[in-house]
């Protein structure tokens, strides 16, 4: 996905946008480069591949200005190549812009602009016509020429602009594609996405559809859609700098797992009160509404979904109305029965993927209510919601979401207990039992990480197998079905997750002695059904790793290996028998000299349907 960064202030601009690129990196990109406003013109330098390759690029030049912008492009109109890179530049050299999104009429503007302003287009890209129609209407005012330029561009667009002849004034405007600004001390920036501002500032602006924004070292000037200033919502972060890097860790993946006890316990602290009541600020559904409410679907994509099949059992649980979960791609294609009496849930991670924002406009378009729980301020998922919930997870860097999932149970959980209280679905007694328990879950996933030794172990006998299944039943299926995502995407491995009650109806004829059984037995209700599953397994000579509460030893007898988790709720056992899934994947991957961060063929947001 592509990225932006600009920044005008009094330091070298080149140094910092090159710094807030890297920090955008793991988003996925094909090409990256940057502009710099210096001695009345404008010095681009752009490279296909990496960053480093920019960087080699510039190598000692010195390219001095205290103002400029910066892209990492992912190639959607036009092959990845230094030439289409961003920056691009007007005909006369004279303005340099960046783009996020797509140029729906860019085949009928290149032609105008050629007809009319005679001017040659470089690239192959749709963006380039941006930088040629604001070069057209320029005429000293960066802000006017580009907001005419806006004014007959079709599609969604984050655009950011800095002209030769002004060193001191940035203009970006948006629509439909997520930009932030960043408030600094004598600097201002703007951003795709806030992880490229962290080292700088804590305090954003989130700008809505059509905003323009000028920016100087010193001054922030928003305009809305009528080109009216207006104030925006001040967002304080509370990303640190050192949440983004990897803190002496070989790769984000592990530092984000071993996050996991802190980051649960921040989510939880942020919603209760000091009397142990669940608050969400957030909400605004009030107890009228959520009792119309006939019906809620939860819609999400891959780990994001998984969690979501999680969330059902909670509030079907907790608030008595059925839930219907979903994939985004497949959600809007079969015509889902929405309307006012449904709530809507999208749940997300990067706040970006475009399945799950179609999803949403399609359940907005029929009348339902959007509620999103998502860990990314500011992005587009939350502007198309009434309400959202931020997980806090802080910034998840590696491709293979893990410390954002186990958020997003942990806010199903309670948005489940907030709702079931409201309407009186649930006593006060199981209100208060479950949120003692939940207080006690990061201590617990700590010491499932304190085994992780014992799991590398496992790692380093089974990673070459190519075979891997996940079985389970009730809440674990849904952590199965995780598990066996984790490993193939790091590992490369096939891995397959079935609820275990449906092996004997076809996947059984699979299992033989190369086969890995991955089997979940963490529920009590289902572990004497598990048992058997497991021996069905065990007796067509699988090499069986179980993982199960601490209480139930005697099932090491039927496993190769166990793998306890410590006793607790039923309800909860997901924020626990995850981790060891994430951790065996991490450490197949790694016996297989996988890039653990940056799998092959995938990026962090997806955000083509
Ligand atoms: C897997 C993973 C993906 C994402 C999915 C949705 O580790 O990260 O499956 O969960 O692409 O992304 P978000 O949550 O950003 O909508």
């Amino acid at each position: 996905m592509c990225g932006i960064v600009g920044y005008v202030g009094t330091e070298e601009a080149k140094d910092i946008i090159i710094d807030g690129l890297r920090r955008l990196e793991y988003r996925g990109y094909d090409s990256a480069g940057i502009a710099i406003v210096n001695d009345g013109s404008i010095i681009v330098r752009k490279h296909v591949g990496e960053i480093i390759n920019l960087e080699k690029l510039i190598g000692n030049e010195k390219i001095s200005g205290n103002i400029g912008i910066g892209h990492t492009r992912w190639a959607t109109h036009g092959a990845p190549s230094d030439l289409n890179s961003h920056p691009h530049l007007n005909e006369a050299n004279s303005i340099a812009i960046v783009h996020n999104g797509i140029v729906e009429n860019y085949i009928e503007l290149k032609a105008m602009l050629k007809e009319k302003h005679n001017v040659s287009f470089k690239t192959e890209t749709d963006s380039e016509v941006i930088a040629m129609l604001i070069g057209a209407y320029y005429e000293g005012d960066l802000k006017e020429a580009l907001l005419k330029a806006v004014s007959i561009i079709r599609g969604a667009y984050a655009i950011a602009a800095v002209a030769a002849d002004n060193p001191n004034e940035l203009v970006a405007h948006r629509k439909d594609a997520p930009l932030i600004v960043g408030i600094g001390k004598g600097c201002n920036f703007v951003a795709s996405d806030f992880s490229a501002l962290v080292k700088h500032t804590d305090d954003v602006y989130l700008l809505e559809n059509d905003d323009t924004v000028i920016l100087t070292r010193d001054s922030i000037k928003i305009l809305d859609a009528n080109e009216k200033q207006v104030q925006r919502t001040l967002m304080h972060i509370g990303w640190s700098a050192e949440a983004a890097e990897k803190g002496g860790h070989e790769h984000f993946m592990m530092k984000e797992i071993l996050e996991q006890p802190a980051v649960v316990k921040e989510t939880i602290k942020r919603r209760l009160n000091e009397d142990g009541i669940i608050e969400f600020d957030e909400i605004k559904i009030g107890l009228n509404e959520l009792k119309s409410f006939d019906k809620i679907y939860i819609v999400a994509c891959g780990t994001a979904y998984h969690a979501g099949l999680i969330g059902r059992y909670a509030i079907e649980n907790m608030v008595k109305i059925p839930v219907e979960v979903d994939v985004a791609s497949e959600f809007r294609y079969r015509n889902p029965l929405v309307d006012e009496k449904t709530l809507f849930i999208a749940i997300s991670q990067s706040g970006e993927t475009s399945d799950t924002l179609a999803a949403i406009k399609e359940a907005k378009g029929k009348g339902a209510r959007i509620l999103s729980i998502i860990n990314v301020v500011g992005s587009s998922v939350a502007r198309e919601s009434d309400d959202v919930i931020y997980t806090w997870a802080g910034p998840e860097i590696a491709v293979a979401s893990t410390k954002a999932f186990i958020t997003q149970i942990v806010c199903l959980h309670m948005l489940s207990l907030y709702m079931g209280r409201l309407v009186g679905t649930i006593s006060n007694r199981h209100y208060e039992e479950f949120i003692s328990e939940m207080l006690k879950m990061p201590e617990k996933i700590d010491e499932v990480l304190a085994n992780r030794s014992e799991i590398e172990e496992y790692a380093k006998d089974l990673y070459s197998r190519e075979k891997v299944f996940y079985i389970g039943r009730g809440l674990d299926s849904a952590v199965c079905l995780e598990g066996s995502l984790k490993l193939k995407e790091i590992s490369y491995i096939n891995s397959f997750a079935i609820a275990a009650g449906e092996l004997k109806h076809g996947t059984i004829a699979l299992m033989d002695p190369d086969t890995i059984v991955i089997a979940l037995a963490t529920q009590d209700k289902l572990y004497e059904k598990m048992l058997s599953n497991i021996q069905e397994v065990k007796s067509r000579r699988a090499h069986v790793i179980t993982i199960t509460k601490d209480k139930n030893r005697s099932i090491s007898d039927s496993s190769d290996e166990t793998i306890y988790i410590p006793d607790c709720l039923d309800e909860l056992t997901p924020l626990l028998s995850v981790v060891p899934l994430q951790l065996f994947a991490y450490y197949v991957a790694k016996e297989r000299e996988c890039n653990i961060d940056k799998p092959k063929n995938l990026a962090k947001s997806v955000t083509v349907e």
